[in-house]
Formats: structure tokens, sequence, C-alpha cells
């Protein structure tokens, strides 16, 4: 047997990675400037989040959820302090398109409703009900599809209001910045306006934090720029800096029913600890003010870079847009400079995602090298 191909690969070989760095075989050193598609947090193989785990691994690593884990309370109750969602309850699972089905299907379940709004350019996962609101045909099956999604432009406050007002929508799935896509924000007015209509039409808002939230624009999450409480919060990703778990962010209005979600592995002892080491470290080493700060850096200084065209995002999440396909010059950083960055959708654009503990030297390095590029 060998694995399925479906991975256009690259040809490094890392076997060791060190907080914002990776090593090959030959020893080569990489800046990660992307995290792997967002994931790493607090930065490879962090002294306390190895420590958590291996102590854990020692005790035990796993069992269902038919028995008490006071990891998960824990848990629940270490992100709903960090993140201000104290009220909230959360339900663990293994991955982002799992926490969104589990999002639509509790929205679902909550008023009975089928229809579900999302945006254009939108990536929510790949099962089921996460790829259908995901607006990118290539990677929905005819198995998958389904009737019952309406794509809106990002922003269009008329189209949504005109759709929403139909009094069918169950949920609104809307991503606190939309990632894959290039990095495009929904502006505070917006989402504070789809708060108000989704509460008048009863409709069940659902912020996909998912890329976007765990500190990367300097806040816990994105919509908190909005100062919006949306009903349900979907995360992933960054959330154990690599261990597979996913979490759903419930509001007090929806009614716990034994047995309607559940998970074999979701919120394990094993992910619990290592979603614990992120956020004591989170918490401790103080890095969401780091964000704040270097993000900010960064972005002035990238939008001084003659050749860059735009710079969109927040904190250390960021879309560098050039006036070309940014294929080559991430070709360039990666295989001369030992940089990863990230593409996106959008062709023109490098995805920035680093750890949110990435050095500042590893940043001053980029602007430098990508200038460079820029003008070779
Ligand atoms: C915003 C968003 N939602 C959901 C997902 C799906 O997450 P996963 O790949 O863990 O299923 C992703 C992955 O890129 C994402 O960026």
């Amino acid at each position: 047997m060998k694995p399925f191909d479906v991975y256009p690969l690259y040809d490094i070989k890392p076997v060791r990675a060190e907080g914002s760095y990776l090593y090959d075989e030959k020893g080569q050193k990489y800046t990660d400037l992307y995290g792997g598609h967002a994931v790493i947090s607090v930065g490879h193989s962090h002294p306390h989040y190895v420590r958590r785990i291996t102590e854990q691994l020692n005790n035990i690593a796993f069992y269902s959820n038919s028995v008490l884990n006071d990891l998960q309370t824990e848990l629940a109750h270490k992100l709903g302090k960090l993140s201000n969602y104290e009220d909230y309850s959360l339900f663990l699972c293994n991955s982002g398109a799992e926490a969104n089905e589990n999002a639509i299907k509790l929205a679902s379940f909550h008023n009975k409703r089928k229809k579900i709004i999302a945006f254009q350019r939108s990536f929510h996962g790949r099962t089921e009900a996460a790829v259908t609101i995901t607006d990118n045909p290539a990677i929905i099956s005819p198995a998958n599809q389904r009737e019952n999604v309406v794509f809106l432009p990002l922003n269009d406050l008329e189209a949504f209001e005109k759709e929403i007002r139909k009094g069918d929508i169950c949920a609104v799935v809307v991503e606190g910045i939309q990632g894959w896509s290039g990095i495009y924000e929904p502006t505070a007015e917006f989402l504070q306006s789809a708060q108000k209509l989704c509460s008048e039409y009863g409709t069940v808002l659902i912020l996909d934090e998912i890329q976007s939230g765990y500190g990367r624009t300097g806040k816990f999450f994105a919509h908190q720029f909005a100062n919006i409480r949306p009903d349900i919060i979907t995360v992933a990703k960054g959330m154990a800096n690599g261990f597979p778990i996913g979490g759903v962010l419930i509001s007090p209005v929806f009614e716990a029913v034994k047995g309607s979600l559940g998970t074999t592995f979701g919120g394990n002892h094993l992910a619990c600890a290592a979603a614990l080491a992120v956020l004591e470290i989170i918490e401790k080493e103080n890095l969401l003010k780091e964000v704040e700060r270097k993000g900010r850096d960064l972005i002035a200084k990238l939008r001084n870079l003659e050749g860059v065209k735009e710079v969109r995002g927040r904190g250390l999440m960021l879309g560098i847009e050039l006036p070309f396909s940014s294929k080559t010059i991430r070709e360039n950083l990666l295989f001369e400079d030992h940089i990863f960055v990230g593409s996106a959708h959008q062709a023109n654009t490098i995805r920035l995602l680093p750890a949110l503990n990435v050095p500042q030297e590893a940043l001053d390095d980029f602007v430098e090298k990508l200038n460079r590029c820029l003008h070779k």
C-alpha cells in the first residue's frame, strides 16, 4: 500500500522543528511563517507543550466520552476565561470540518430549519455539510450537492437582508476573517447587522474562527473586533498546536440533549492536555499582546515595500497582494530563502500565518527577503 496521492508536494522533508523553524534531513533550516495551514500557534515543540502531553501520555491518553474527564471541564473553563465566553458550553471533536458539521446540526436541531447562508469565497471544510457551505465547486462531489445553501457576497448587507427576511434561514456561517480566499474581512457594520437580523428572524449566527481564532489577529477571536457575540463559534487548527482537535462554543440559549451530538475520539485526554498547554502558553507568555504589536509593525513594513499592492488582515493573519501571481515569489522564498509562506485562492496573494510567538527577527528577515525577491 502507498499514500493516496491527493496532495501536491514540495520536495522537502522536515524531520525536526523548534519554535518557528523546521529542519530537513540534511539539516537545512526553514523559517515557518505559515504554520502548516495556520495550525502552529505556540511554536513547534514548545517545551511546556511537550511536557504537558508527555505527562498525560504517561497517565492516561484515551478513554471514551462515557466516563468523567476532568480535563474537558478544565479546558472548557480555561477557554471560556481566555476568550471571554465563560457562559458558553464547549463540545469537543477532532477537526475544523467536524466542528462546522456539529455547529450546523445544532442550529438545525434548534430551529428545525434547513437553509444556510454562506459567503462567496468561503472555506469551511471538506465533509458533507461543511463542503456544501464552501464556495469551491471543485471539491463538492455529486453526492454532497445540496439545494439548501445560498452564497452571498461578503459585506453585501442588502442581499443579506433580502435573503434573511424570507424567514426560513436556519443558520448564517461566516469566517471571522476569510482565510483560504486570501484574507478578506467581514466589516464590523456587516457583522453587527447580521447579528441583529439573525436574532430578529430566529436564525443561528455561526462564526467560523477555525483559522482566524486563537489569537492570530491580536484578539482571541477576530469577530471580537466587531463587538458581537455569535450564537455558535467553531475552532480547530491552532487550538492544540498540531494535535487534532476541534471545538464548538455554544451559547446558553441551546439546550444540551443527551445523545444529540457525539464522537469517539473528541475531547480525549491527550487532546485536552495539548489544548490546555496551548492556552496556558498563550496566557503565561501574554501572546495576544505580542501578536498585536508584531502585527502592527509588520503591516507597516509590508505596506512600505515597493511592489506590494495591498496588505489585508489583522495581527499575524495577513494577506500580501502583489500586482501579479504570487507563485514565483513564494517558490523563491521557499527554495532560495528557505521561508514557508502560504498561497490563497486569490492567486496574487501571499498568506502569512506564523506562530503567535514568532521571533521579531524572523519577520524582519522575511520583509528583507520579500523585498529582494520583488526587485530581482
Ligand atoms: C475557516 C476554516 N474552516 C474550516 C476548515 C476545515 O478545517 P479542517 O481541515 O480541520 O477540517 C478550515 C481549514 O482550512 C478553515 O480554514
